[in-house]
């Protein structure tokens, strides 16, 4: 087991990483929220199915759709209403129990009901355990654009159970690495602690035999232990993405992008993240950032992983620079991209050429 805290004044909470942490559950909640609330678990209904046994322990499950175009208006309206009927009340708790989808929409309800009740995140991906499941950042989409209605809302507690990822897909777990790539190439930047994520990750990758992604269930709390004590490090320092909170965008304004060009359809966000990586490497070795031996051996671990797909290349390079410039991050019409400038430590720019910019697309 490993245990880590969300240092965030009176507004801490525990992440609580453990094979198996599920059947200790309830157990958890009442030693971290007390006993006598009522708990009310939002999923959705593939993850309702696998874990039917663990969601039959719970009287109130408010189960959604399955998918990111659910995650919308309509459905936050549903679970309201179901919070509502069932008569949900101030010192309740909410539980979200699912992966980012699940996590956002349930976060934010949690944030709006009744002016604000108490939730807890039980994440079921490895995106979401590594990444959206800590650091309250919570809401949905809107026609014109992705997360543009939320609200910032810490969870009080985190339950990360690893066995659950061993129900999730390749294509799934993959997303997920895109971002624990991102946590190895930002290390040096985000915390005093010395993981070494990049070593470690080149090691797991060079010691597999076979295959790669059979040899990571052993390694899986290491994985996310050393993620999110990243992202814990950086949310304690800046909550409400004031500054350092940027870097944790590391390869996601040309991710963004290429997940735009190609209608959110064709590449998972992980894989664009890595594409959008690689991209942010380039740029960073052609404005001499970064010398060519980090470059090569950061591009090859990012390759390592198989998150580069063969058909990622010749993006149009006038459709990816207007997605770019339409990314919620521009401010003053200036793109900024978060880019290495040493080995493991990042930076915001926002004085990056167009030219620079286009010639560093894949
Ligand atoms: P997701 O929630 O859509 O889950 C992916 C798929 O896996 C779904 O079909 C889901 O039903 C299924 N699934 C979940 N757990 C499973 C399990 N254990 N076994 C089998 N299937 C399972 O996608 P995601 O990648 O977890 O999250 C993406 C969302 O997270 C996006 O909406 C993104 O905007 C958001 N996000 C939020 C933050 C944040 O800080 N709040 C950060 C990154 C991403
Ligand atoms: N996923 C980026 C953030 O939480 O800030």
């Amino acid at each position: 087991m490993k245990k880590l805290t969300v240092e965030l004044k009176d507004r801490s909470y525990p992440i609580i990483i453990k094979d198996g942490a599920l059947n200790e559950v309830k157990a958890l909640l009442d030693e971290h929220l007390g006993t006598g609330r009522r708990h009310f678990v939002i999923t959705n209904k593939t993850i309702a199915k696998i874990y039917k046994n663990f969601l039959d322990g719970f009287k109130n499950v408010v189960t959604i759709d399955d998918g990111e175009e659910f995650k919308n208006f309509k459905t936050f309206e549903f679970i309201i209403g179901e919070l509502l009927k069932a008569k949900i009340e101030r010192g309740d708790c909410i539980i979200a129990f699912g992966g980012g989808v699940v996590g956002d929409m349930a976060g934010f309800a949690a944030a709006s009901v009744l002016r604000g009740v108490d939730y807890v995140q039980i994440p079921t991906t490895l995106l979401s355990q590594v990444d959206s499941s800590v650091g309250g950042k919570t809401g949905f989409n809107h026609p014109l654009g992705k997360n543009l209605i939320g609200a910032f809302k810490q969870p009080k507690l985190v339950i990360i159970d690893p066995k659950t990822l061993d129900t999730l897909d390749k294509r799934q777990i993959k997303t997920g690495l895109g971002e624990v790539l991102k946590y190895a190439f930002i290390e040096k930047t985000a915390t005093d602690k010395d993981f070494r994520m990049f070593d470690y990750l080149k090691s797991l990758q060079k010691k597999a035999t076979g295959n790669l992604y059979e040899n990571l269930k052993s390694h899986w709390q290491e994985i996310i232990y050393m993620s999110v004590s990243m992202k814990a490090a950086v949310v304690s320092k800046d909550e409400c993405e004031k500054g350092l909170r940027a870097i944790l965008n590391f390869g996601h304004t040309f991710g963004h992008a290429v997940e735009k060009i190609t209608d959110y359809k064709k590449y998972t966000h992980g894989e664009a993240v890595a594409a959008g990586m690689v991209m942010a490497f380039r740029a960073a070795l052609k404005r001499k950032l970064i010398d060519d031996t980090y470059f090569r051996e950061a591009v090859n671990l990012i390759s390592s992983y198989e998150l580069i797909l063969d058909d990622m290349k010749n993006f149009d390079k006038e459709k990816m620079f207007e997605a770019m410039k339409s990314d919620k991050k521009v401010s003053h019409a200036k793109i900024k991209l978060v880019l290495p400038f040493k080995p493991l430590e990042v930076q915001l720019f926002d004085d990056t050429e167009e030219l620079l910019i286009k010639d560093s697309l894949l």
